[in-house]
């Protein structure tokens, strides 16, 4: 077992730490500061990831998770610093060129973010009626949302109300509208927040469903482990339509720990457990 558990830790720093200079990231931040008064949300944060790869952000409550997932997409702009998506530098980008690069993003925020006094087909359908460049007619948007909400299990509900669903369930229409579009990045914060174990299992799993079949790059702010866990250590298996153990290299996942506003750990889940830091200790204790 140890043997075993060491060899993977050897695959994972080899298989995540892979240098590609040819290769453009999906996003990129350059020494990004984010202030609000006296208070920095963001203080000198670098990072970057490519296609297909997948990020967890950890932090106590605070420490700029929400802010990161905003300034990523437009929503805040750095006071210093540069912020790179799809290989452009939307730093200063009018609002209406903005439009383009956030339509091929997706987003589920912490709250979920539904409207309640839209159905389930006008929530997940909203992205691609009210974002220009995803407009489309009328039956290919219920085409669509009908897809969405087939891969989140919920297409029965597209005339129910948010109110009409249990939290889980509100989640997957979340998680149904954020990838309605076909985004090449999604961005989730704290998707299983204030959900049972086993209501966050299903988020997650389908949270990497979603990234293995279209292989998706994916940014998750999450408080449990568990669900970084389930991202850094696991596949979607086709064939059995569940979640396989997979070794580190193949989800190329990798964990960013941030503190009043600053990156203070980024490396490999090994990396992560082997960290002496307290404060990123903190992060990588294990639900019973
Ligand atoms: N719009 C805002 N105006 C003022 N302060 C803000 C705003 N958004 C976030 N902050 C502050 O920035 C810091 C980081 O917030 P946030 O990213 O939401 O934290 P979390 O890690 O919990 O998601 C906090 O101190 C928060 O109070
Ligand atoms: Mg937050």
């Amino acid at each position: 077992m140890r043997e075993q558990g060491t060899a993977l830790a050897e695959l994972e720093r080899e298989g995540t730490v892979v240098e590609r200079p040819d290769e453009q990231p999906v996003l990129r931040f350059e020494h990004v500061t984010v202030s609000f008064d006296e208070i920095r949300a963001l203080d000198d944060v670098s990072f970057q990831v490519y296609a297909g790869e997948s990020r967890v952000i950890l932090g106590a409550a605070g420490s700029g998770k929400t802010v990161l997932l905003k300034t990523a997409l437009g929503l805040i702009k750095p006071d210093r610093g540069r912020v790179w998506v799809f290989g452009q530098d939307i730093t200063e980008m009018p609002e209406e060129e903005l439009f383009h690069i956030r339509a091929r993003i997706g987003v589920l925020f912490q709250e979920g973010g539904l409207f309640d006094s839209l159905t389930i087909e006008e929530n997940v359908g909203y992205p691609l009626e009210n974002q220009p460049s995803l407009r489309c007619p009328p039956e290919e948007r219920r085409r669509r949302v009908v897809e969405a909400l087939r891969f989140v299990e919920l297409e029965h509900t597209l005339d129910k109300y948010p109110s009409e669903l249990s939290g889980g369930m509100r989640r997957r229409v979340g998680i149904a509208r954020a990838i309605v579009a076909e985004p090449e990045l999604v961005l989730y914060d704290s998707p299983t927040a204030g959900l049972d174990p086993i209501t966050a299992y299903t988020i997650i799993a389908l949270i990497v469903k979603e990234r293995d079949l279209r292989n998706i790059t994916t940014i998750m702010v999450t408080h449990r482990y568990q669900d970084a866990h389930f991202l850094a250590n696991f596949r979607w298996d086709p064939q059995s339509g569940r979640l396989a153990p997979a070794p580190p290299e193949a989800t190329r996942t990798r964990f960013l720990v941030l503190r009043e506003g600053r990156l203070v750990f980024e490396g490999t889940r090994a990396e992560l457990e082997a960290a002496s830091d307290p404060y990123v200790r903190k992060f990588i204790r294990r639900e019973q």
